[in-house]
């Protein structure tokens, strides 16, 4: 996509203080979503990096679902929901992380061939807690992780770092 186009695209992050709590600076893309034209170019700029590298899109619930769809079908792969605990009738593997106060879990199925090779996508970087459980999730259903691709990453949370993946693939930071 057009540096012009991305860049309109990139405006269209709302930056909502104090959400979900005090202090929080919440990167909402709904209205990114709502505009047809920076959709279609954020959704290329996820997949670019990665064109035929990968067999399936995996997508984190709730709003990396929402880039995931859309990045499968415009790679003319299938699509991977990893789903928070307690969604799926039969899980296959399950992988905790940490939260700011407890653990969070999450699980997904085993509906691909062995050795697939999954481009993993979500919206928002942090902590990199997320990213961390997905890959390990990933790897202990026997997938290979061909890529990791997120919409807006968070500086100066180490996230990053401790994803530690020299190709992790972010279109937008703060
Ligand atoms: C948000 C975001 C990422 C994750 C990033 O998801 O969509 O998945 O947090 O944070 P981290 O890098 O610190 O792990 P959330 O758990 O709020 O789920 P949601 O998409 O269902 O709102």
């Amino acid at each position: 996509p057009h540096p012009a186009e991305l860049e309109r695209a990139r405006r269209l992050i709302r930056e909502v203080p104090d959400y979900p709590s005090p202090g929080i600076l919440f990167r909402d893309i709904a209205p990114l979503l709502a505009d047809g034209q920076a959709l279609r170019a954020t959704v290329e700029a996820l997949i670019a990096p990665f064109r035929g590298a990968f067999d399936v899109v995996a997508g984190l619930e709730a709003r990396g679902f929402l880039l995931a769809g859309p990045a499968a079908y415009a790679s003319g792969t299938g699509l991977m929901p990893i789903r928070k605990a307690g969604k799926l009738p039969r899980p296959a593997a399950s992988a905790r992380y940490a939260l700011e106060y407890g653990t969070a879990e999450i699980e997904a199925h085993d509906d691909l061939p062995a050795g697939s090779r999954v481009l993993l996508i979500d919206d928002v970087l942090a902590t990199g807690g997320t990213l961390i459980a997905a890959r390990t999730l990933l790897a202990e259903l026997g997938y290979v992780t061909a890529g990791t691709a997120i919409l807006f990453e968070i500086d100066g949370l180490g996230g990053r770092e401790a994803f530690g993946d020299p190709a992790l693939h972010t279109v937008f930071h703060s």
